[in-house]
């Protein structure tokens, strides 16, 4: 069983569309492990966009992301990384396909509603940066 990190970004949360979201993995039959709504600060938007750090839009990248609340969650399932990011679909909305979270609501790559991570290593980081491991379960859930 795999654990990524799925987070709702700001522009998602403001046009409230957590629900929506929250259903669709449910509706997948995916479990959720945790999640929080939180202000992100720049430290750990930095670390989470690290392997961006040298592009041109990186900046905007963490003003963006620590502007206003996001919905950060835990999700675990049968091969969940590799089926949340076809869920999720691609980052440019030009390619991201109907049906698709990205291809059913957002309209800029800037502000492309969701983040879930690419890799079982990014997984690990990334919950690890936003999550306390104390506090999460140890990667079952318990309902
Ligand atoms: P995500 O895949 O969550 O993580 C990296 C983010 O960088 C990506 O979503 C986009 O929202 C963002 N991004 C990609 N390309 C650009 C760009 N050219 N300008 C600004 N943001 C971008």
């Amino acid at each position: 069983m795999q654990r990524t990190f799925i987070m709702v970004k700001p522009d998602g949360v403001k046009r409230k569309l957590i629900g929506e979201i929250v259903s669709r993995f449910e509706q997948k039959g995916f479990t959720l492990l945790q999640a929080e709504f939180m202000t992100i600060d720049r430290e750990k938007a930095e670390y989470h966009y690290e392997e961006h750090n040298e592009k041109p839009f990186f900046g905007e990248l963490v003003d963006f992301i620590t502007s206003a609340p996001v919905f950060a969650m835990v999700w675990e399932g049968e091969n969940i990384i590799e089926v949340s990011r076809t869920m999720i679909g691609k980052t440019s909305p030009t390619e991201a396909l109907p049906g698709t979270i990205r291809g059913d609501f957002a309209f800029c790559k800037e502000e492309n509603v969701i983040h879930g991570s690419d890799s079982l290593e990014s997984a690990e980081r990334e919950i690890a940066n936003f999550f306390d491991p104390l506090k999460l379960r140890d990667g079952k859930a318990d309902y």
